[in-house]
């Protein structure tokens, strides 16, 4: 079995938002920290990944459905018509899915995305700009179609020095929901 590794604060920190049960879509879900999360929370999720060997042991999960697909190759985008009340994007971009990410938030959905954005060449890898969120793009993206809950860009010292953005924003015929606990 993998080894357990921490969870984004932010997400921990708005999990609460996504409606109880509501399907959750895991993009570029890595190991699935994320998926597990919600999937412990009591949702089921869809894990994408071009790589999904590390969710071997979660195979047979009920509630799980594993997605082995390449979101960069051209290839159809492997969830058409399909819609999450949760989208969870963590240190990944490939901007050319902004619009399938968008369409993919539910009308009670909320987006949650993290990850590495401009400034963090000075850190570490990733130092390539095609990687890095430029201050404010995810507000940009997002602004068309969702309601900001909170939006970040800025140092994190943990789990290792790097520069994130970070948002939390919901579809806009939903209210918004102020004083999470952190
Ligand atoms: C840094 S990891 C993040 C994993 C996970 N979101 C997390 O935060 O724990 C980036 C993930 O993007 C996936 N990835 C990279 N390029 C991809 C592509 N073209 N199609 C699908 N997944 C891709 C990798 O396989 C990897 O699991």
């Amino acid at each position: 079995m993998p080894e357990p590794r921490a969870l984004s604060p932010w997400i921990r920190r708005f999990a609460p938002l996504v409606p109880a049960g509501a399907a959750v879509l895991d993009l570029a879900c890595g190991r699935g920290r994320h998926t597990r999360l919600f999937l412990a929370r009591g949702h089921p999720v869809t894990a994408v990944d071009r790589d999904v060997s590390g969710l071997e042991d979660l195979a047979g999960q009920p509630g799980l459905e594993i997605v082995e697909a390449d979101l960069e190759d051209g290839s159809p985008w492997p969830l058409p018509g399909r819609r999450f009340g949760a989208v969870v994007v963590v240190n990944y971009l490939w901007r050319p899915l902004f619009p399938r990410i968008l369409e993919s938030v539910a009308a009670d959905g909320v987006l949650l995305y993290e990850t590495f954005a401009a400034g963090n060449e000075a850190y570490g890898h990733p130092t390539n700009p095609d990687f890095l969120l430029a201050p404010g793009e995810l507000i940009a993206a997002a602004q068309s179609q969702l309601q900001i809950v909170a939006y970040e860009h800025g140092y994190l010292a943990q789990p290792r020095p790097a520069i994130k953005q970070r948002i939390c924003a919901v579809r806009a015929d939903r209210p918004l929901v102020l004083g999470l606990d952190r």
